[in-house]
């Protein structure tokens, strides 16, 4: 039988649970270029890290679109909507984002994040008193997807009751980031993702009129009445920046969530240690951002000139696909890569990214996180994995448990 090819390794959901002997025989190629029209996929930590930070690789989803990735640019560029900045270079990136950031936190407003932490924790504490007699939960359905869809709804100002409505159309919409591996089902992904962004536009416009007439102390409020040295955002931008942080918000916190509760529970020391000591949580957050990143891999870069990396020459106008969770357990950079280590001194990881387009999002992420595990690690009492491994979403860029059952016995 012929070997499968890795790209196909890498998304084959056989591979979900444990990724991570995939990537292994990866890097022995840290260049690979399996197939003519196919992606160079780059896999060792030093050349990703360069690679992010370097202005011939394009983020721009209409490059990407002539490189032949249909299925990512129709996610963008159709719904009505222009590309957010995650999917511009610069100067429209840098500018849109400075603005973004204005409205987020550092530097102007450091306070709308770290202010948000008593909220946090309240959202934390009723979501755990939730639980009520209970002695075994889903833990994703029941606090890892609920709590930061909460925080982000907050944060833009998007009215509570209306928080259920997003799951209907972020949940398409996150299915419609996997790449195209020519396996099918990608055109049905995508005209169900072009609806629920046409839908979460439509909602959203009318919330920024509001905010634009009657402004309120929220983020939305702040990005359509932002009027610094950039200048405004026009009533489109304002709305792709807020879908994009809708949904940039969503999978993934969920994700390092689910997987921090699964990787303690494997290491049940480091769940003794934190329960005793919140403070470990900065560390054990880093950590598996290393260890288990919930962004596996950026697949929607283009060489927009020719770059040589490790001697191979990437022609310009080549899709390239930078498999971040391969980079963070090279053991050209980390040592003991395989193990999972709160107490590595050193772990700067790439779970974040790197360079301009690094997560927007990761004070808020961290901060988060670091409340929703030591929380659980205190309240929960023997808690316990129901099924190891539990079951996985079908998305391999955005990686993480569907379900995951703890049980316990009883909490604190
Ligand atoms: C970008 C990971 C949470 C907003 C990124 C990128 C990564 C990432 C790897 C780089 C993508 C690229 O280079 O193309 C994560 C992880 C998260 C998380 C692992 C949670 C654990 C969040 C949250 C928000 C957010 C909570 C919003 C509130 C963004 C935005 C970008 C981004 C807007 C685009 C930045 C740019 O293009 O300049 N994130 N993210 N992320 N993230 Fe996050």
């Amino acid at each position: 039988m012929p070997h499968a090819s890795m790209l196909r390794q890498i998304t084959d959901f056989e591979n979900r649970a444990n990724p991570y002997p995939v990537y292994e025989e990866l890097r022995r190629t840290p260049v690979l270029h399996e197939e003519e029209d196919g992606p160079y996929l780059i896999s060792s930590y030093y050349d990703i890290k360069a690679l992010l930070h370097d202005p011939r690789i394009s983020s721009d989803a209409a490059n990407l679109a002539a490189a032949g990735d249909d299925a990512l640019d129709q996610a963008e560029e159709t719904g009505g909507l222009p590309p957010s900045f995650l999917r511009l270079d610069p100067p429209e990136h840098d500018r849109l984002r400075r603005i973004a950031n204005g409205a987020f936190g550092p530097p102007h407003r450091p306070r709308r994040i770290e202010g948000m932490r008593g909220q946090m924790r309240d959202i934390v504490t009723e979501l755990i008193d939730g639980f009520g007699d209970a002695r075994q939960i889903d833990l994703v359905d029941q606090f890892a997807y609920p709590f930061p869809v909460t925080v982000i709804c907050r944060l833009l100002g998007v009215p509570r009751e209306d928080e259920p409505k997003f799951r209907t159309w972020v949940d398409p919409l996150v299915a419609s980031l996997e790449p195209d591996t020519g396996q099918g089902g990608v055109a049905d992904r995508q005209k169900t993702a072009r609806e629920a962004r046409m839908q979460l536009g439509m909602y959203l416009a009318e919330l920024v009129e509001e905010r634009a007439r009657e402004p309120r102390d929220d983020m939305l409020s702040d990005l359509v009445n932002s009027r610094g040295p950039d200048g405004a955002m026009t009533m489109m931008e304002v709305l792709s920046t807020s879908v994009l942080l809708l949904i940039a918000g969503h999978e993934t916190t969920v994700n390092l969530i689910t997987n921090g509760m699964l990787t303690l529970l494997r290491h049940p020391e480091h769940l003794r240690r934190l329960r005793e000591d919140p403070g470990l949580s900065v560390n054990v957050v880093e950590e598996l951002l290393r260890y288990e990143p919930p962004v596996q891999l950026v697949p929607q870069r283009t060489c927009i000139s020719d770059i040589e990396v490790r001697g191979v020459t990437i022609p310009k106008g080549s899709r390239i696909w930078l498999v971040l969770a391969a980079g963070n357990r090279d053991p050209e950079r980390f040592k003991d890569p395989e193990r999972f280590d709160p107490d590595r001194g050193d772990i700067q990881h790439l779970g974040f990214g790197s360079g301009i387009h690094s997560c927007f999002g990761a004070p808020l992420a961290r901060l988060e996180t670091q409340i929703a595990l030591s929380e659980l690690a205190r309240r929960l009492e023997s808690p316990r994995l129901v099924e190891d491994p539990p079951p996985y979403r079908q998305n391999a860029v955005l990686r993480g448990p569907r379900h995951l059952g703890i049980a316990f016995e009883g909490l604190r």
